[in-house]
């Protein structure tokens, strides 16, 4: 299923082979179609609504409301109902410095303030990170940074008898806070997910390539990998909720 989140949120020919659905407005204008997309800056807002149709109802939505610089602000408000999977990735995309090798990548300095005004709902909010052993190549490695799970939970090989995700790490420190790290694949991809141990991060602010450091050093992740997409948004399963980012940003240096 995070196949068709990568196929349709990341890869350009892959959105426009459905041109119908490819809208361009002003900013501040509200999108709702499935695969809408609107430009501002350097930062690509993705409607992406890969698993609408495993939903018996539900719409999402979303607009830009601010972009200034490498600083971006925007809100999505989305209601699901039926079917067990994630139904939307709504997220910013940094479209400047991407398609890089780690190695050849500095840092990656993001700041995210946001507020969601439900949490009785299924859904993360999270980084997601694809990689490709080639440029602009097929992703080999999803890496996502959680800095919210709502009933939700991480994709994972392995899974203890209650059904939670086991992690393969725990208690590891990055940018600030401590997370657990899973390990699983989404059919196509290996998948890191970084958790944190406790609570939510409603205002993150740190480098994202220590995560990918921590994963060099520590999981055989090969610093030759490309960067291909750096996104950040949030995964919509089941409920209703506004997630609204006051503030965000993400450089690739
Ligand atoms: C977020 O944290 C930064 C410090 O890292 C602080 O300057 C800022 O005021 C905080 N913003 C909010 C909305 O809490």
């Amino acid at each position: 299923m995070k196949l068709l989140a990568f196929l349709t949120s990341t890869l350009p020919l892959a959105v426009s082979a459905v041109p119908a659905s490819i809208e361009s407005r002003a900013n501040d204008a509200t999108f709702c179609g499935l695969f809408d997309t609107t430009n501002a800056g350097t930062y690509t807002l993705f409607l992406n609504q890969w698993g609408a149709g495993g939903a018996t109802s539900g719409s999402d939505c979303a607009s830009i409301t601010s972009q200034s610089g490498n600083n971006i602000a925007w809100k999505t408000t989305w209601t699901w109902t039926g079917g067990p999977g994630v139904k939307s990735f709504t997220n910013v995309q940094q479209n400047s410095g991407a398609n890089r090798q780690l190695s050849a990548i500095s840092t990656i300095p993001s700041t995210w303030v946001w507020s969601q005004s439900s949490s009785s709902v299924v859904a993360d909010v999270a980084y997601d990170l694809f990689t490709s052993p080639t440029s602009g190549g097929s992703a080999a490695f999803e890496i996502m940074i959680w800095l919210a799970n709502f009933n939700a939970g991480p994709i994972s090989f392995h899974f203890d008898a209650n059904g939670q995700a086991i992690p393969v790490a725990r208690s590891i420190s990055l940018a600030g806070h401590t997370w657990n790290l899973y390990s699983g694949s989404n059919g196509a991809n290996a998948v890191f997910s970084f958790l944190p141990t406790s609570g939510t991060i409603t205002n993150f602010s740190g480098d994202i390539k220590a995560f990918f450091t921590y994963l060099i050093n520590n999981q055989g992740l090969s610093s030759s990998q490309f960067l291909i997409t750096a996104q950040a948004g949030t995964e919509a399963t089941s409920g209703s909720a506004t997630l609204t980012t006051s503030s965000y940003s993400l450089v690739i240096n």
